[in-house]
């Protein structure tokens, strides 16, 4: 169980723990949802994405023309594509890589750094997950709309 405080925010008090609550997440998910993580360098984005991923049951990304932008998981429970806005120069460089072919193709989009470009990239219904440092070993995560 996750401590919850009073705001909504969970308390994630260890790296296996953003794990499991990436993996409990991963429940919910039923294809075509599109999550933003947002948070600073090392808030644990990725460790949640990992355990998304773990829960879904997906394995190793498949090799394409475009992996060091996107990595995409068609072996899971639903299929999934892992973005970093981090790695990207542009908005125009997302685009130019299908993004909107993305947005309509019915996987999970998992995007790291989701807020970059303003945001602008990221559609009316993202599911926002913020990420904070708390301490060393400690992180809060928020769901919002
Ligand atoms: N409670 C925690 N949850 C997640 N990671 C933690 C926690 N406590 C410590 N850590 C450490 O913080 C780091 C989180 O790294 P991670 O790559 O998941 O962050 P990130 O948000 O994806 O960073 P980046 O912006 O560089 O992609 C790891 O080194 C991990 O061991
Ligand atoms: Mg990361």
């Amino acid at each position: 169980m996750h401590k919850i405080f009073k705001n909504g925010s969970i308390l994630v008090s260890s790296e296996a723990a953003m794990v499991a609550l990436g993996r409990e997440m991963a429940a919910t998910l039923q294809g075509g949802e599109v999550l933003g993580f947002v948070g600073d360098l090392g808030a644990g984005k990725t460790h949640l994405i990992q355990g998304i991923l773990e829960g879904l049951g997906a394995g190793n990304p498949a090799a394409s023309p475009t992996f060091s932008l996107v990595h995409e998981h068609a072996d899971g429970r639903v299929p999934v594509a892992h973005f970093d806005f981090y790695r990207m120069k542009s908005a125009d460089e997302a685009l130019g890589m299908g993004w909107d072919e993305y947005l309509t193709g019915g996987s999970v989009l998992l995007v790291e750094w989701a807020d970059r470009f303003d945001g602008t990239l990221m559609p009316e219904d993202t599911r926002w997950l913020v990420l904070k440092h708390l301490s060393a070993t400690e992180r809060s995560v928020t769901l919002a709309e």
